[in-house]
Parts: structure tokens; sequence; C-alpha cells
């Protein structure tokens, strides 16, 4: 199963698919874990044991440190996330995020906010692309509410641009009494900012199936005419990728409609996290998909990342043993890929998360709806499918077949 956009056509892509080693000495990746609120602890456990099993067998080290995070940092220190956590992360090699925020911080008039961390990652580290894979593996075709007729061949890959737009921009809150309040919100883009990520989007439709598809609203949004003419003018460089240009709502439809139709999928961040919400759907649960988000700071292995599945805290499920911890899993593997250059080891996560499943290792957000199909498969939770997911991992064997990123 091939569920990262891998960073085959990247020309400043993380190093060859054993990584650095075959440098003789063990290399070490330095992480920050931030298991962050809900659900984040349960999953993140389950993403580092996942890794370290892979760390073990292919012989690299990882040199894990946690910080607090989140929700969970308003409570303990006051604040999101503190600068020296924030120097922390940007001084290790990839950062390993569970999720963060809850009921408990949501009050609309408070300033300190969980997700004011993400930004300040996002934004700190200069992570621009936000990369969100979308496959849907073949047992679980069932669980997804769309026709299974409709979901072979779904292997779409949705590049967000992460640190612009309406995120990163001027806000006014709304003061004043009711009937006379006001708000604002402002979406800005500059050409360049437009221009890396879809530069970045171009090249690895190169490792797929040379396709892009540029989302935009240009009948509406001058920051989307400027988007579409900039990926035009980034199309030039490279004749051999198809580009089409698509509005934002019609997109929001073809996705439910022809999924298969996709292949890369580049758009502004407020879009991006809508789509990739709603795209999620075909993969059976939200619990399944990974994301990785890079910029161009480089570290001794590969590109600096934050990986993290694009699931929230679900704080109803926090702490109980169900949450799915797939989508953190792989995340894991996109974070060996992209920012340690060990493709040998994230194949190797991928390929294991796939026998799990197809052997019916379940979680309860990806068990058959049918009770006769559910009566045959092996109900889990966390701590039950991660040790599935160990269980069929090989990566001595992955190290012999690859040499080739899918
Ligand atoms: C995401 C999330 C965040 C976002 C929230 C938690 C601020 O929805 O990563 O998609 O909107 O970017
Ligand atoms: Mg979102």
């Amino acid at each position: 199963m091939t569920v990262s956009g891998a960073p085959g056509g990247l020309g400043d892509a993380p190093g060859g698919s054993t990584g650095d080693a075959s440098g003789g000495a063990r290399p070490t990746y330095r992480i920050v874990a931030i298991p962050g609120d809900g659900v984040g602890p349960d999953v993140l456990a389950a993403g580092r044991r996942v890794v370290d099993a892979a760390g073990e067998q292919a012989g690299f080290g990882l040199d894990w440190r946690e910080v607090v995070v989140g929700g969970a940092a308003i409570d303990a220190y006051g604040a999101s996330i503190r600068p020296e956590d924030l120097e922390a992360c940007a001084a290790a090699d990839a950062v390993f995020l569970g999720a963060v925020g809850g009921p408990r911080w949501d009050d609309p008039s408070a300033t300190v906010r969980p997700e004011q961390a993400l930004f300040a990652l996002r934004g700190g580290l200069g992570l621009f692309a936000n990369l969100r894979p979308v496959t849907v593996h073949p047992a679980l075709a069932e669980s997804s509410p769309l026709k299974t007729a409709l979901l072979a061949d779904v292997d779409m890959l949705i590049v967000r641009e992460l640190t612009g737009g309406l995120y990163f921009a001027a806000r006014t809150e709304a003061t004043g009494a009711p009937g006379s309040r006001h708000a604002e919100d402002t979406l800005p883009y500059a050409d360049e900012e437009i221009a890396r990520i879809v530069r970045l989007a171009f090249d690895l439709a190169r490792g797929r199936r040379r396709k892009v598809t540029s989302v935009d609203k240009a009948n509406v949004l001058a920051t989307s005419r400027l988007w579409r003419t900039v990926a035009g003018e980034v199309a030039a460089d490279y004749p051999d990728v198809a580009l089409e240009h698509r509005l934002v709502d019609a997109t929001a439809m073809q996705i439910v409609r022809w999924p298969a139709g996709f292949d890369v999928i580049v758009t502004e961040n407020l879009f991006g996290d809508i789509l990739s919400d709603e795209a999620s759907v075909l993969a059976g649960s939200l619990g399944m998909l990974p994301s990785a988000s890079v910029g161009a700071r480089r570290t001794a292995h590969g590109l600096l990342g934050l990986y993290e599945p694009i699931h929230g805290s679900a704080p109803d499920i926090a702490g109980k043993d169900i949450a799915n911890p797939i989508g953190t899993i792989l995340s894991g593997a996109m974070m060996l890929r992209w920012s340690f250059g060990r493709d040998d080891a994230a194949t190797a996560i991928e390929d294991a998360v796939s026998r799990a499943l197809f052997d019916g290792v379940r979680t309860p957000d990806i068990m058959p709806t049918d009770p006769a199909r559910a009566a045959e498969v092996e109900p889990v939770g966390t701590v039950g499918m991660t040790e599935a997911i160990i269980a069929r991992l090989d990566v001595r064997s992955r190290s012999a077949a690859t040499g080739s990123i899918a």
C-alpha cells in the first residue's frame, strides 16, 4: 500500500531508499514527541512503538524527547506551547504529534487556545506544505458510506498550503453590542507563497500519475485568480505533468462523485482543510489517514517535518483503548520516509498495516456494518491493533526489495 506522496520526484528530496544506513555508523534520529490531548496520547504511544520496532529491525536509533503542548500545556503552563518547547522542535529531526484540543479549552472568548500551538509549529518551523494522502484499503471499502465501485483505484494526494491565507493573516474579533457587532478575517497570498507549494505538487505528481488539480475560487476571489495564474506559470516548467484548474465547490462534489479521477490536488489553506476532511470519508474512517507537514528546512537526514494523524483529539474516546492508531502509525511511516530518508522502514510499516487489515484486524471505527461480516473479523483496541501491526512488520525483506519509491 502506498500511502504517502513519496518524495521521489523532489529535487531536494531526502536521501535514497536506505537513508544514511549505508554510511557505516548506526544513525540516530531525534524526534520530539507531542502526545497532546484527548486520544493524542493513546495513538502517539502506538506510533512510537511501531517506529521503535522498525528502528530495531533496520538498525537505526531513535532519540525521543517528549514535550507538553496544547490543552495540556495550557493547564500546566498557561500557554499552548512554551518558547523552549518550540525551540526543541526546531532543533529536532522531526516532530511526531498525536492531537491537540478539546471541549475544556473551547470557550470562544478564551485568548489562549490549544490550536495556537499548531499554528506556532507550522509557522515557526516554516512548514508550508501539508501532505494528506488519501487511499482506500480494499479490505475497508465496505466501511465507507460511498458505493464500493466508486472507491476502486482511489489514490489522491492533497497538498495543502499551510502557513498562509486566512489562518495567518490579520483578523478582528467581534466587538460591540448585539446588532452592531462586526468581525473580520483577511485572505492574502503572495505569488512566491503560491509558486513554492504548486511546484512541490508538480514534483510529487512526477512520482505518481502526473496530474495536478489546482483548486481555487477564481470566479470570486482575487487571491484565487492569482493562484490560478501562478499555477499556470509553474506548469510551464512541467510539460510532462497535466494541470487542470477546478473551482472548490465543484471539487467538493467531484471528490464524492469520482474520487479516482484525482491524482495530486493542490490548494490554499482553508480549502485544503475542508477538502481533506471530506476526502477522508473515502478511506472508511478519519482514523486511517496520516499527514506530513514540511517546508524548506533541512536536517542532517532529510526535511524537518511535523507528522500527525488528520483526526482530532476525540475526547469522548480518550484513554479507553479504542482509538484507531493507524493514522498515526502511517504518519510515523511518512516521518521515516520524508525526514529520515528511510524508505525501507516506511514501506515495511505500510505493508504491515495493509496485512493487518487484510487479516481482518479491526478497531471499532472500521468494523464492518454487516453483522455477518463483523462476526468474521478480529475486533481489537488501540493496543491490539498496534501489536498486530508490529507482529507483521518485516523491515529486512523490504530493504532487500526496495530501491524504488512508489
Ligand atoms: C487540521 C485541523 C486544524 C486546521 C485545526 C485543529 C486548527 O483541522 O489540521 O486540519 O484547521 O488546520
Ligand atoms: Mg482540518
